[in-house]
């Protein structure tokens, strides 16, 4: 009797809450997401064709140890699928299968096994990967050997060119490495290590070019979902931010600083960083994508560097920032930071709708070569290295993220991150030696205009030396000295 309210209870619940899994969060983009950006790329695939995606693959660190496995950008965004050795097929036009029912997308996945999925994690198998994700059309992987398509009559196979580096575990006929072969068989393509099995030259129908563009088209343009998981990258990636100028203290090595920006970002749910923190301090700095991160102990004279984006449901941030060690910019740092951040100024202003990405690049150029050249650090025209790199890329799945780099479009969703870096032993005054500042924020573009999303961390020069007086949480945290060595 006493257990009829609860029953009650379960039963009044919505089937979303009952369904729900508590060992993963609930806001990964749904099935209904990927199914919709599925029949956006068919829309956009040339008649009569297929396009093919394979999984990442997964790849061996040393030993036994393999790499975190991430899946491809492409298969998850059209599936949300994240396991590897699997492939997808989608049509442009119905299929028949052999028992008459219609289909316009098929994948292959890998199966359900207790014993692997006591060693390396849970896997959906082909009900799973239905249940989960809407994929009708699911089978084990090794089913793909005998998938029956005639590749041949298709104007376009469309897919993305091998690069031949996936391993082959010996002990799996059907891992990525086998998909692949099997593939490449049935399409006939053209390898010169191979003996073709058919002797008759296959039809040239295989197009490793078109699907670039297309994937690029559908995921340069943010839906309302991604943009939501983007938004949220980027504010706990400033919160980060902030947090570390707080916490920030001479003394401190490059590696605690990337731990308090990376716990600071889990402590909000964020998977894991979009692409190696780059913690530079000083003349590190000047390494555009430094990640050894192992100063022992950073100088209070010096600037830190310090670009750090967290990926939110596979989606990452991109934001930079450089603050002084000390809580206060000397007045060469203040100069170098103020003319970047003019530079970012101008091209945010500019930021906007029918504007060209070099537009955008060159506005930044423009305020930096004559900034160098007022403080007499280049001389008139002086083709310099201080600003090596473009301003601007798109965000998303990938932290240089695929979309069209003409002309700005509401929906994108980018970069603007000038920066001047000059190495010790640069031909100008010796004073300049040593800085490296970068300021990158992120921004969603607008009908008119574009949204800051990455405002929450502080730019200004008055505002970070403000933030860096605040007390941090981590003030007290002070961990023990490890037991000496015995003698
Ligand atoms: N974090 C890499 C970049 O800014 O492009
Ligand atoms: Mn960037
Ligand atoms: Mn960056």
């Amino acid at each position: 009797m006493k257990y009829i309210p609860f029953l009650l209870l379960l039963l009044g619940a919505p089937f979303s809450v009952l369904a729900q899994n508590p060992d993963l969060p609930d806001d990964f983009l749904t099935k209904e997401f990927h199914r919709e950006r599925r029949q956006a790329l068919r829309e956009k695939m040339p008649s009569n064709s297929v396009a093919v995606f394979f999984a990442a693959a997964v790849r061996n660190r040393s030993n036994d140890v393999d790499y975190e496995y991430h899946q491809d950008p492409d298969f998850y965004y059209l599936t949300g699928y994240k396991e590897p050795h699997s492939v997808l097929l989608i049509f442009k036009d119905k299929q028949k299968a052999a028992d008459g029912s219609l289909y316009d997308e098929i994948i292959f996945v890998q199966m359900r096994n207790e014993m692997m999925e006591m060693w390396t994690g849970r896997r959906l198998g082909e009900e799973g990967v239905k249940k989960k994700w809407g994929l009708e059309f699911a089978y084990a992987n090794k089913e793909f050997k005998r998938y029956n398509l005639d590749f041949s009559k298709f104007d376009k196979v469309l897919f993305y060119d091998f690069k031949n580096d996936v391993r082959d575990n010996p002990r799996d006929s059907s891992d990525l490495a086998d998909l692949v072969a099997q593939f490449k068989l049935k399409v006939n393509y053209p390898d010169p290590a191979r003996i073709p099995v058919n002797p008759e030259p296959a039809k040239n129908n295989l197009d490793t070019r078109s699907l670039g563009g297309i994937m690029a088209q559908l995921r340069g343009i943010k839906k309302p979902e991604e943009v939501e998981l983007i938004r949220k990258a980027v504010l706990v990636s400033c919160q980060a931010q902030v947090e570390v100028m707080k916490a920030m203290r001479p003394g401190m090595s490059e590696l605690e600083v990337q731990g308090i920006h990376e716990f600071v970002f889990k402590k909000y749910q964020a998977e894991d960083v979009g692409y190696p923190s780059i913690v530079g301090s000083g003349h590190n700095g000047c390494i555009l994508h430094y990640e050894e991160n192992y100063k022992p102990s950073i100088e209070s004279k010096d600037l830190i560097l310090m670009d750090l984006g967290a990926e939110y449901r596979g989606y990452t941030a991109d934001i930079t920032r450089t603050i002084p060690i000390s809580g206060k910019f000397s007045p060469e740092q203040k100069q170098i930071y103020e003319l970047v951040l003019k530079a970012q100024e101008e091209a945010m202003k500019i930021c906007k709708p029918g504007t060209n990405f070099s537009d955008l690049t060159k506005a930044t150029r423009v305020v930096i070569d004559q900034g160098l050249k007022d403080l007499g650090i280049i001389k008139d025209g002086e083709k310099h290295r201080y600003y090596p790199h473009g301003c601007c890329h798109h965000i998303g799945l990938d932290v240089h993220d695929k979309g069209e780099y003409n002309q700005l479009a509401e929906g994108m969703a980018i970069t603007i991150e000038p920066g001047i870096y000059i190495p010790e032993n640069s031909p100008c005054d010796p004073k300049w030696w040593g800085i490296a500042v970068r300021i990158e924020d992120d921004y969603l573009l607008t009908k008119d205009g574009n949204d800051h999303l990455s405002a929450l961390a502080p730019r200004k020069v008055e505002d970070i030396e403000a933030m860096m007086r605040l007390p941090s949480p981590l003030d007290n945290f002070v961990l023990p000295d490890l037991p000496a060595k015995k003698k």
